[in-house]
């Protein structure tokens, strides 16, 4: 007897319709029409059924504290670090707490069972990454949580920075971070690059990196992440966030830096809500778009993930921690519709993010873990389109989140017609 059989699913990147045997938390077969009794029959009618949404980039200690204390007026990135600033003094474990288990409640909703969070390392108390360590455990469970110690205001920046960082890894926080951008000089800011990259080797751990998030066409820091990643054997291990001022650089500059990231297995992760939203708030006409250059990245063999980055706080006033909205605006801003384009939209809040994140038993394969998410939708594009109810979703062959059809029953005149979207 199987603990779960999805039957009548058609598949992220195929168009047949398949069922899906699951057991231990597992999947043992997908083919058409299994016949096996299972504990649990879900029948998926021709719904698309994908492997879960990731998210490559949060910032799950900040979320859902929107006008705490005040809203950014100014809409800048700076500014938002100046709120986040004042907040931390305010922060209380509880509460921070509470609202980053809110948080992750509507992820498993949405689907995403897969987070990587950033969290600020630049407090002495490190309150902020003991309560994220006890979400992350507590959650397992439900989804896997990866912390990636920040420190906010640049290590080298921060009073005792470098020393707290390393504290926060101690107590097993599982990726190296960094914001060299935001040290006080660009020479900093490499010696930052250099420091955390060393840290990461003398660890065996991962990096990412805040890169270059500015609108600064001469900011380099993504190339002396490469550089780095390289002589220190960091391959397919190194991760530049953000990478905004990529959008403002010369061509041929770009033209040399996109090979040396593939050199190193460079992993990238785009925030196109939140960065169309901060980006550009210095110009006047035209104002740019400031996202990494996503296409050129893919075309050279780059991974590219997105992540959403902020969920209502001092830098983004709006989300629900639905990764299909981000793979929304990443189409339009990235100018991504094409079919194959879109497609591309959609790995790259799934199967590129479990990449980024190293993700062991992804897919829709067996022998690969047991989550999904069925979606009312007909395929990818569709499901682009309409962000639509994630009707279940399913971790380790359990379902922990049902969503119902969404159908509306429209009036016009004497007739009566239902509205079901697909
Ligand atoms: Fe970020």
């Amino acid at each position: 007897m199987l603990d779960l059989l999805v039957k009548n699913a058609v598949l992220a990147g195929s168009d047949a319709v398949s069922d899906i045997a699951c057991q231990d938390g597992r999947i043992t077969e997908v083919g058409p029409a299994i016949k096996a009794l299972a504990h649990r029959v879900i029948d998926a009618r021709g719904y698309l059924v994908s492997p879960p949404f990731v998210d490559s980039h949060l910032h799950m200690d900040a979320a859902l504290s929107l006008g705490m204390p005040r809203r950014n007026d100014s809409g800048t990135l700076l500014e938002g670090i100046r709120i986040w600033g004042e907040l931390k003094p305010l922060l209380t474990p509880q509460a921070l707490k509470d609202r980053a288990l809110k948080l992750v409640r509507w992820s498993v909703a949405k689907g995403n069972l897969a987070i990587r969070t950033h969290v600020d390392t630049t407090d002495p108390s490190l309150m902020v990454v003991e309560i994220l360590l006890e979400v992350r455990d507590e959650m397992r469970p439900y989804v896997d949580i990866q912390l990636v110690a920040f420190p906010q205001d640049g290590v080298l920046r921060a009073p005792r920075g470098i020393e707290l960082l390393e504290r926060a890894l101690n107590k097993g926080v599982d990726v190296v971070g960094g914001i060299p951008h935001l040290e006080r000089t660009m020479e900093q800011g490499r010696e930052s690059v250099r420091i955390l990259c060393e840290i990461a080797a003398r660890r065996g751990l991962m990096v990412d990196m805040h890169c270059d998030e500015s609108d600064d066409p001469h900011s380099r820091h993504v190339e002396m992440l490469a550089f780095e990643a390289q002589r220190l054997g960091l391959h397919g291990r190194v991760t530049g966030s953000h990478l905004t001022s990529m959008h403002s650089m010369d061509n041929y500059y770009v033209s040399k830096l996109l090979p040396l990231m593939a050199e190193c297995g460079m992993h990238c992760v785009c925030n196109p809500l939140v960065n169309m939203n901060l980006q550009g708030r210095h110009d006047t006409y035209p104002k740019r778009r400031g996202l990494m250059r996503v296409p050129e990245l893919l075309s050279q063999g780059i991974n590219v993930a997105f992540g959403h980055d902020d969920v209502m706080d001092p830098w983004y006033p709006m989300g629900s921690h639905d990764m299909l909205e981000v793979a929304h605006m990443g189409a339009h801003a990235l100018h991504m519709t094409g079919v194959g384009g879109l497609k591309r939209m959609f790995q790259a809040v799934t199967e590129n993010g479990a990449k980024v994140l190293g993700l062991d038993g992804y897919g829709l394969t067996p022998g690969c873990n047991a989550d999904m998410v069925i979606l009312q939708a007909a395929d990818e594009l569709e499901a682009l389109r309409l962000r639509p109810a994630r009707l279940w979703v399913i971790r380790r062959g359990k379902v922990v989140s049902e969503t119902p059809e969404v159908v509306a029953t429209v009036t016009i005149g004497k007739g009566e017609e239902r509205v079901d979207f697909v």
